[in-house]
């Protein structure tokens, strides 16, 4: 996530000194070795596959070296539970290498892994299963701005803030806003249709999408959507690869939707009593006719957490909770209007405080605050669990009393924050530094299953923007609509029929 990167554990590696023997991704030590990493039969990236990789991307795009691919392990969950070393990292830098690629991992069955910049929350970069990662990091440029389409035509692994900073300087905005906006790229983005602190006005990463070149799981290269702001020619397969966590895919382009640039801008930091007063007023913002860019919530534990952790200073210390609420648009007088009745708004349902933000400095330092929180957590609470619920925004009040209760229940924090505006709160479980590790995954275990009880009761579901994973699959599986999840199978089956493409994430076929 963000700017500071924890250093995990160290992974030893089945890839020994021995030239000549086979690299098996079953025999090796590995850190999660839980059901879904068992396979009926090894896949053995042999020296031969190796050469075949070299041949296609040049020897030095080729990674075996475990210290050197220690970091591909794991993404932003924790990496002692859920990280697992590949076999092997390859660089691609075109779209042909990629199919390529592709290919040979299908004649031989080796699972591939398609990596963004791993800032992802579900494991869905992890090689669980061993095998090939394929990291998109050198295939990171803006190919083409197009301002008569207002779009830019960009290539997967472009770091997402430099997409947003290079159009700004055309007077042009990329609305998407994930909180890891200074690692994460667009092609991540796009595998986990991410969301982030924009989405009540501007929506989420794949309003945004017109267009992908996708590198099917049988590695043929297609192009899905273009710069075209209707199309119903056919199944919406752009969309359907869009979230789908890298299992249907590689997506190496994108076509993106730009629009103007926001020109006034207010943040409003508001002051609760109460993290249940401070929620309850989110629906009433939301239905008065104003649409804010952002309403975040973040509980008094989690903004202390993040602003230790910058050495930063925010006045929330009389707070049990806050509201960032932003509002934005072109014409500064109406954004002034606005600011100024969503925080009559908040007066009136017993804010302390409410402070107003309207230099850029100030605007930054408080999201910046608000984007550290869960590297915070990771870095103060390293085993936790950070959660991704979501609910219709009408009973994001209703969420509160849940997490008190099982907190209580459990006897563990659970400290809450995230996006209330679109009724999406990363809850987040964290172990009593006095508990057993046996202890707490059992306790972890059932607090999750109430939690995600309480959501269903709530019209909800589990995940709202971090994806399902390796870290959420059990419950997905078992709380999922079996006809749902037989079609999602289906999917599956008929588009990588030998189940090479990152297998094993979101469910087990
Ligand atoms: C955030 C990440 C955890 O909202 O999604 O900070
Ligand atoms: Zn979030």
């Amino acid at each position: 996530m963000a700017v500071h990167r924890s250093n995990s554990g160290k992974y030893s590696h089945s890839n020994t000194a021995d030239p000549g023997a086979p690299v098996s991704t079953a025999n090796g030590p590995s850190i999660n070795r839980g059901p879904s990493a068992s396979r009926a039969k090894p896949t053995e990236i042999t020296p031969s596959i190796l050469e075949e990789l070299k041949a296609i991307v040049g020897p030095t795009h080729v990674w075996t070296d475990p210290e050197k691919m220690e970091s591909y392990c794991h993404d932003e969950t924790d990496a002692k539970s859920y990280g697992h070393m590949p076999d092997a990292v390859v660089f691609p830098r075109t779209t042909e290498e990629v199919c390529k690629i592709v290919k040979l991992a299908n004649r031989y069955r080796v699972p591939l892994v398609p990596r963004g910049a791993g800032s992802g929350l579900s494991g869905g970069a992890i090689p669980h299963q061993g095998g090939i990662v394929v990291s998109l990091e050198r295939m990171n440029k803006l190919l083409e701005l197009d301002t008569a389409n207002m779009v830019a035509v960009v290539e997967a692994g472009m770091v997402t803030n430099e997409l947003a900073r290079t159009v700004e300087e055309h007077g042009l905005f990329y609305a998407g806003y994930p909180m890891s906006l200074e690692t994460c790229f667009i092609g991540g983005n796009i595998a986990e249709n991410a969301g982030g602190g924009k989405a009540i006005k501007y929506g989420v990463t794949g309003r945004y999408i017109l267009g992908i070149e996708l590198v099917t799981p049988t590695g043929d290269a297609v192009w899905l959507g273009g710069k075209l702001s209707k199309d119903v020619t056919g199944y919406d397969l752009k969309s359907l690869v869009i979230g789908s966590e890298g299992t249907l895919g590689i997506v190496t382009k994108a076509i993106v939707k730009l629009i103007g640039l926001p020109t006034a801008r207010a943040d409003l930091l508001v002051l609760f009593k109460t993290p249940k007063e401070a929620i309850d007023t989110v629906p009433v913002i939301l239905t008065r006719g104003i649409v804010p860019t952002s309403i975040e919530f973040m509980d008094r534990l989690s903004i202390q957490t993040s602003c230790r952790y910058l050495n930063e200073t925010l006045p929330y210390e009389e707070a049990g909770a806050l509201l960032l609420i932003e509002v934005d648009g072109t014409n500064a007088e109406q954004v002034e209007t606005d600011m100024i009745t969503v925080g009559e708004l908040c007066e009136t349902r017993g804010a302390l405080q409410v402070y107003v933000a309207q230099d850029k400095n100030n605007m930054e330092r408080i999201w910046n605050v608000r984007r550290n929180i869960a590297e915070a957590f990771k870095v103060y609470c390293p085993v936790q669990s950070l959660e991704d619920i979501v609910v219709p925004t009408s009973r994001i009040p209703d969420l509160i009393p849940e997490l008190e209760a099982l907190s209580k229940k459990y006897s563990i924090q659970i400290p809450c924050y995230g996006h209330a505006g679109d009724g999406n709160l990363h809850a987040t479980l964290v172990k009593d530094p006095d508990m057993d590790m046996l202890t707490w995954k059992k306790v972890e275990d059932s607090c999750l299953r109430d939690l995600y009880a309480a959501v269903a009761r709530l019209e909800g579901k589990i995940s709202g923007e971090h994806g399902i994973g390796i870290k959420r699959k059990k419950y997905f599986q078992e709380i999922v609509n079996p006809v749902e999840l037989e079609l999602m199978r289906a999917i599956k089956r008929a588009w990588d029929p030998n189940n090479i493409m990152n297998p094993g994430k979101i469910m087990d076929l």
